[in-house]
């Protein structure tokens, strides 16, 4: 864990609006209130800033991230809407309801907000305070919502406070928020789906879309993305995974970590480095686009530096186990 931060409270304004909007650009985190519950904001294009939301939030795993726009084009920059979500976002966005979608091709959330899947959950909040501070940043802003791992959801400033005090940049204090659940996730990949029951009742989905929701199995209750089966929950490489690697073997690709390389590591079909340094905050930014170029080089196994298991290491080879144990 890097040094705590100084976290400082604003109440919400136009002033606190431009701060927050200069903490974002700066790759800082903002915890904002929408009208579901308290999110927990970054610079969605700045991988970087997203590592390090995972890291404030102490999250185990890389679950994907919901991205926050103002209006419809800005969505529509980040994800293809079918005549299902079309319908969706023309009844009832802004509103508690969030839009799994494919990913645009020039999508410019970074990988590990979406966890390197190829859909992107997308929410238009309907609440003054979170459109300012979207309206004044000008660009997507990822937030889950703003309580540590494992906590419930904050509906208060004073609940953000108490969980992340000296882990986030700025708290923006807009009272209590309407809602109080979060907002509704239903997937447009196909049939519209159900992901995760929340503020906007499944009835009004049903009667925008002129149809029944289908609905996916019951979420497991740590968070994780839903609908095993249904869904992709996490990404997968085509390429075997071999982790611990202390070698390398003929005709493998290497995933490095830190300054020394392994023993055969010349040899090389193709070598990135999560981070030279050694840096975990940086390792987890590149994770999932660094794995996907090392798929798309015809290597016969990826083979995988250890990372070590503190800070953002425990979500980084998370989510190495599974895409090994994936094939
Ligand atoms: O009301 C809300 O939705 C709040 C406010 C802050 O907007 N946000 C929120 O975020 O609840 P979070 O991170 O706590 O929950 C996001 C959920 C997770 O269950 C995640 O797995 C799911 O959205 N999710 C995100 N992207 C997904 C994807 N591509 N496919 C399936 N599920 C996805
Ligand atoms: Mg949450």
């Amino acid at each position: 864990m890097t040094a705590p931060l100084m976290t400082r409270i604003l109440p919400a304004g136009s002033a606190a609006a431009a701060e927050a909007a200069r903490v974002l650009a700066a790759g800082g985190l903002v915890a904002f209130p929408t009208e579901t519950v308290y999110g927990l904001g970054a610079d969605a294009t700045n991988g970087q800033a997203v590592a390090r939301l995972y890291e404030a939030k102490g999250r185990p795993a890389f679950n994907p991230l919901i991205t926050h726009v103002t209006d419809l084009a800005a969505a529509q920059a980040l994800a293809r809407f079918d005549a299902d979500a079309e319908r969706l976002a023309a009844g009832l966005w802004p509103g508690p309801l969030t839009l799994v979608l494919p990913k645009a091709a020039a999508c410019p959330v970074a990988e590990l907000a979406t966890a390197g899947l190829d859909s992107i959950a997308v929410r238009m909040p309907d609440h003054a305070v979170a459109r300012a501070i979207l309206t004044t940043f000008g660009k997507p802003v990822v937030a889950p919502s703003a309580n540590r791992s494992g906590h419930v959801s904050p509906t208060t400033a004073e609940h953000v406070a108490a969980d992340l005090s000296g882990r986030i940049d700025l708290i923006i204090d807009g009272g209590a928020t309407p809602v109080g659940v979060e907002s509704t996730i239903v997937a447009c990949l196909g049939e519209p789906t159900l992901l995760r029951p929340g503020g906007m009742p499944r009835a009004a989905i049903e009667r925008a879309l002129g149809k029944t929701l289908v609905s996916a199995p019951a979420p497991p209750p740590d968070e994780a993305p839903l609908a095993p089966g249904m869904l992709a929950s996490h990404y997968a490489p085509r390429t075997r995974i071999r982790l611990h690697a202390d070698r390398l073997e003929p005709g493998e690709a290497l995933l490095a970590f830190g300054a020394s390389l392994p023993e055969g590591a010349a040899h090389s079909k193709k070598t990135l480095n999560l981070s030279d340094r050694g840096d975990l905050i940086e390792a987890a930014a590149n994770l999932f686009s660094h794995l996907r170029a090392l798929d798309a080089a015809g290597a016969r196994a990826i083979a995988v530096m250890p990372v070590p298991h503190e800070g953002l290491g425990e979500a980084i080879n998370d989510r190495l186990a599974r895409a090994a144990a994936d094939r």
